[in-house]
Order: structure tokens, then C-alpha cells, then sequence
């Protein structure tokens, strides 16, 4: 097959496809990446180049081959504990405030790829419980959701390989949250069952997932647009809880897209709450 890089219009229309399909920017100097991470999937489809795997691309009507295509334009690297604060604000803070409520509280992870946060949030719950017994009473829900149904399969599953298990998890943690079964470690059921996975685009509606106490949203907003930060943060603004709390990646702010939210700082980190309606206002 030919390995020259795209030529400059069909970048170009691709820049635009991928924009529009999931709200990913590419730069404007991508070529070689695009075609590198393209060319697995051209071949796989056995189209004879990457113009015209293009062309029957931007028609759209081959839903598994644009699946295939975000999967191989998006960057799914995530690891139990991610930067470790939001875990520490979560257990220190907000759960303790969220138990006195007494109320069921429904936890979301935005863009969940292989299900680590989600499971990171679940293994953070049962530790709070377990060092403050009989405190928190009411249940509690983990929605995982990511554009790719491949990664979503994979959190589903809850089964892990020595590489991924090792990235941010302590061998206690290992041992304690997961069994060790034909060379997977497999997550333990009580932290599964608060979890579950589906698939969403973050560029689609949210009315089905319903009101959340808490959106976990990491590292995924630095992908998209200045427009398409602010169309999500408004969006997840909606669905939070009153008082519910935002938490982003550690270079990922609302400030300059919204005005929804407020910064709060914890001894561990930063957080984002929702504003309190001013009625009338
Ligand atoms: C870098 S990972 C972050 C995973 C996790 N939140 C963390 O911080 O470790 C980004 C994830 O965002 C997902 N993603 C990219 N665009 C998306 C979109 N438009 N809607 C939903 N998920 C998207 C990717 O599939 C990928 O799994």
C-alpha cells in the first residue's frame, strides 16, 4: 500500500469529519500521525488506498468503519488513582459531605476508556466505608461512558493484564479489589456492581443518564474545541445535582467557557462546584 502521508485537502476534510464525529481538533500539521493511525484501519477494510478508505468514510454510511476510526484517532491512556487528588478530595471531603445527605448518590465518569476511573471511584467508595462503618448508608451508582464501544466492552469485562494492573495500583489495592485468574486480574464483584458501562458521545444529548452528584470528567475536554468545552461544561452544568461537583484533569478548567461553576479548593486539590441558582436571576 502507499505509505505517502495525505495529501493537504484530504487532511483537511478529515480534520473537519473527526471535528464533527466525536469534536476532536487535529492540528494543522498531523499528516504523519493521521496517516500512520490510518493505515491499520484502511488495511483492515482492504481498501486499496487511504483516499479511498477517505472517500467511503466522509459518504457515511459505514457505521463500523467510522467506529473504527475514532478508535484509532482517540488517545485512550488512563491508570487506576489518576493523579491521585481527586480520589483523596473524594474520600476526605465530598463523600463524607454526600453520606450525611442520606441520600442515593450517582457518580459519573465522562469518557471512562477502560473503566480504571470508574473502578478507581468504586475502590474509593468501599474504602470510606470501611474506615467509617455504618456512615455512609445510602447506595451508590457509577456510570462509566466513552465514545469507543471497544473500550467500553473492556471496562464491562473488568478484566486486567499484569501491565495495565501494575499503572497506579498499589499490590495491597491489587490484592484487596481483584482475583488473579488465568493471567487477568479480575475485578471483585462488590466493586463491579456499583459500576456500570455504556456508550456516549460527548458531543450528544445527556437526558437519559439522568441527575449526578458528582461528574468526573478527565481529560478528555483538552481534546475539543474552545465551542465544544463550553457546549459539554454547560451541558454537564444541567445534570449536576445542586451543589454537585465537577472534577477535570489536571490542566482542564471551566474558566473562560462557563460560568456555571465555582473553583473549590481542598487541602488535596482543586474541584469545580455548581453554582447556586439565584431565583429570578
Ligand atoms: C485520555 S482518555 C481519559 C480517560 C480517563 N478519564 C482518565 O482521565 O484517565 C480519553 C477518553 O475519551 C474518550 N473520548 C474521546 N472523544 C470522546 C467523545 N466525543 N465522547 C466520549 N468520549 C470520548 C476516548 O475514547 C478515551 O477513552
Amino acid at each position: 500500500m502507499d505509505q505517502s502521508p495525505i495529501p493537504l485537502n484530504e487532511y483537511n476534510t478529515f480534520r473537519q469529519y473527526l471535528e464533527d464525529a466525536c469534536g476532536i481538533v487535529l492540528g494543522e500539521n498531523k499528516h504523519y500521525l493521521v496517516t500512520s493511525r490510518l493505515k491499520r484501519v484502511t488495511e483492515e477494510f482492504s481498501f486499496p488506498s487511504l483516499s479511498d478508505m477517505m472517500k467511503t468514510l466522509v459518504t457515511g454510511n459505514n457505521p463500523r468503519l467510522r467506529e473504527k476510526v475514532i478508535d484509532a484517532m482517540t488517545t485512550n491512556e488512563t491508570m487506576w488513582f489518576r493523579d491521585v487528588y481527586p480520589f483523596e478530595i473524594l474520600r476526605n471531603n465530598l463523600l463524607p459531605e454526600l453520606a450525611e445527605k442520606k441520600a442515593p448518590i450517582r457518580i459519573w465518569s465522562a469518557a471512562s476508556s477502560t473503566g480504571q476511573e470508574a473502578y478507581s471511584i468504586s475502590m474509593t467508595v468501599s474504602e470510606f466505608q470501611q474506615q467509617n462503618p455504618g456512615k455512609l448508608t445510602s447506595s451508590v451508582e457509577i456510570v462509566g461512558t466513552d465514545i469507543s464501544q471497544t473500550v467500553v466492552n473492556q471496562a464491562q469485562q473488568g478484566a486486567y493484564d499484569e501491565l495495565s494492573v501494575v499503572r497506579g495500583l498499589s499490590p495491597e489495592r491489587r490484592d484487596k479489589f481483584f482475583t488473579h485468574k488465568d493471567d487477568k486480574w479480575i475485578i471483585n464483584p462488590d466493586i463491579k456492581l456499583r459500576t456500570r458501562f455504556t456508550e456516549l458521545n460527548l458531543l450528544n444529548s445527556y437526558n437519559l443518564l439522568g441527575k449526578f452528584d458528582i461528574i468526573f470528567c478527565r481529560n478528555v475536554l483538552i481534546y475539543f474545541s474552545s465551542e465544544m468545552k463550553k457546549d459539554i461544561l454547560e451541558r454537564m452544568a444541567k445534570i449536576l445535582k445542586p451543589g454537585g461537583t465537577l472534577i477535570l484533569g489536571g490542566s482542564e478548567s471551566p474558566t473562560g467557557y462557563t460560568r456555571e461553576f465555582m473553583m473549590v479548593r481542598y487541602p488535596d486539590g482543586v474541584v469545580y462546584r455548581l453554582k447556586e441558582s439565584i431565583p429570578g436571576v
